[in-house]
């Protein structure tokens, strides 16, 4: 009878590993709508995208295809509980099936005398007591089966995180996060290739950065500016060629290592709504409370005569989402942006279209002070204002991802190239008004 009742757990186990695969799939199934549902529910309602949303009258278009993805999801939903529900209700039967066998089969022992009824009796509650334990048992492991397969997503998705990272294990030795400074950077046929694409975003990349140059990259949207300066900021690792820094392979260095010697602001810089000291100070975590260089910061950035006309100055919250918090114009934005790269105070500075926002005076002041920055530091400039780019040691034109000119404002423009080409122009805007 204990072998029946044993026995008779077999096909619930089975049935529960179904179930459990059944909610596994779904859920894997349903993850690339949920995320466009959910990407589609951001843009109805957060303030970013509001005004467009409003002024295009979009909403009825998104609203609907959000909608649709929710039914979507709940039709599927439906169908999976039903399956869900049918393995349990096979399950309840067979372990019916199973508690009723035994009781008959007791009976039958009683009738033909082999036990007494006592016995019997004695039997049943055991029958009942150990199918119970069986079922409890087999559905521990049901659960079990069915966290194990949502930890096998999480477990491949820690794999990934270990590719991006260093992929040798020698990074221990490594002194901790010391600000090393670097006399020279080379980059030596470097290639970067997006997982998403097939072509290349860089192609045979050399160049060469020494302490206290001031580099401009100019080029055509798309001719992979900003994927330079994630290479140079060490978020990507290139896809061929080699980094060196004073000579050592950056593969060899941790990424995180080499963050540290870089500040930068990016095109799409964040905007954070905490306070506006905060906002700075994010930079360099460990001087959280150096509200004096915070203050130099945004000083030199020009931030600093609206941060202190702010409610609560520089511990004002910034951002509109939480209660109290002020809103800035898109170019205060930028300008806090260009003052928490300042603060970080990194050997090298990248700055990509750091004035796209700012109006003529802020960029002019800004270019003027990149000069003064080069002294102990080596900044990347990216900028499609020509003005600006001038002042640089040296000019980079990118062209679908390779270096295509190199060389001072004048040599270019005596070279008659792509960069002379897009000077003139830029230029002919400004001489068109003035005639
Ligand atoms: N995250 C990404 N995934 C896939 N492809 C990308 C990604 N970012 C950029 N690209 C592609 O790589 C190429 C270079 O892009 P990049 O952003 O470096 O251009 P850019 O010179 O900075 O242009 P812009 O002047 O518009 O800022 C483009 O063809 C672009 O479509
Ligand atoms: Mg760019």
């Amino acid at each position: 009878m204990v072998a029946l009742i044993i026995l008779g757990g077999i096909p619930s186990l089975f049935l529960n590993r179904l179930g459990s695969r059944v909610l596994h799939t779904f859920a894997v199934r349903r993850t690339p709508d949920d995320r466009r549902r959910g990407y589609l529910y951001q843009v109805l309602t957060r303030k970013e995208e509001a005004h467009e949303v409003r002024a295009f009258d979009s909403s009825e278009h998104l609203r609907h295809e959000h909608d649709r993805l929710f039914d979507e999801r709940i039709a599927d939903l439906r169908g999976t509980v039903r399956r869900r529900m049918l393995y349990g209700t096979i399950n309840g039967v067979i372990a019916a099936a199973v508690t009723v066998g035994s009781v008959v089969l007791l009976f039958v022992f009683v009738r033909i005398g082999r036990i007494s009824l006592s016995d019997a009796a004695v039997a049943i509650a055991a029958v009942v007591l150990l199918a119970g334990r069986i079922r409890g048992l087999i559905g521990s492991t049901g659960s079990l089966y069915e966290g194990a397969l949502f930890l096998e997503d999480f477990t491949d998705f820690v794999a990934v995180e270990r590719y991006t990272s260093k992929p040798n294990a020698a990074s221990e030795s490594l002194e901790p996060t010391a600000r090393r400074g670097f006399e020279r950077i080379d980059l030596q046929g470097v290639g970067f290739t997006y997982p998403s694409r097939s072509e290349p975003s860089l192609i045979d990349i050399n160049l060469s950065l020494e302490h206290g140059e001031v580099i401009a990259l100019v080029g055509e949207n798309g001719s992979g500016k900003t994927t330079l300066t994630k290479l140079l900021a060490g978020l990507y690792r290139p896809s061929e060629g080699v980094i060196y820094w004073d000579g050592e392979d950056t593969a060899e260095i941790e990424l995180a290592h080499l963050r540290e010697q870089v500040a930068v602001i990016f095109q799409d810089y964040a905007r954070y709504f905490l306070s506006a000291h905060e906002n700075i100070a994010i930079s360099r975590m460990s001087d959280m409370s150096d509200r004096e260089g915070v203050r130099r910061a945004a000083q030199r950035a020009g931030a600093d005569p609206y941060l202190t006309e702010l409610p609560q100055g520089y511990d004002s919250l910034l951002g509109p989402s939480f209660a109290g918090g002020s809103d800035l114009s898109t170019g205060q934005w930028q300008r806090i942006a260009l003052a928490r790269a300042y603060f970080r105070d990194s050997p090298v500075l990248i700055l990509d279209e750091p004035t796209a926002a700012l109006d003529p005076r802020g960029e002019y002041e800004i270019f003027q002070q990149v000069r003064r920055l080069a002294q102990g530091h080596t900044v990347v400039l990216v900028s499609h204002r020509f003005s600006s780019v001038r002042a640089a040691d040296r000019i980079l034109v990118l062209d679908g991802g390779r270096i295509v000119e190199e060389g001072d404002h004048e040599a270019l423009i005596a070279r008659n190239g792509l960069y002379a080409e897009l000077f003139q122009l830029q230029a002919e805007g400004y001489r068109a008004a003035n005639s």
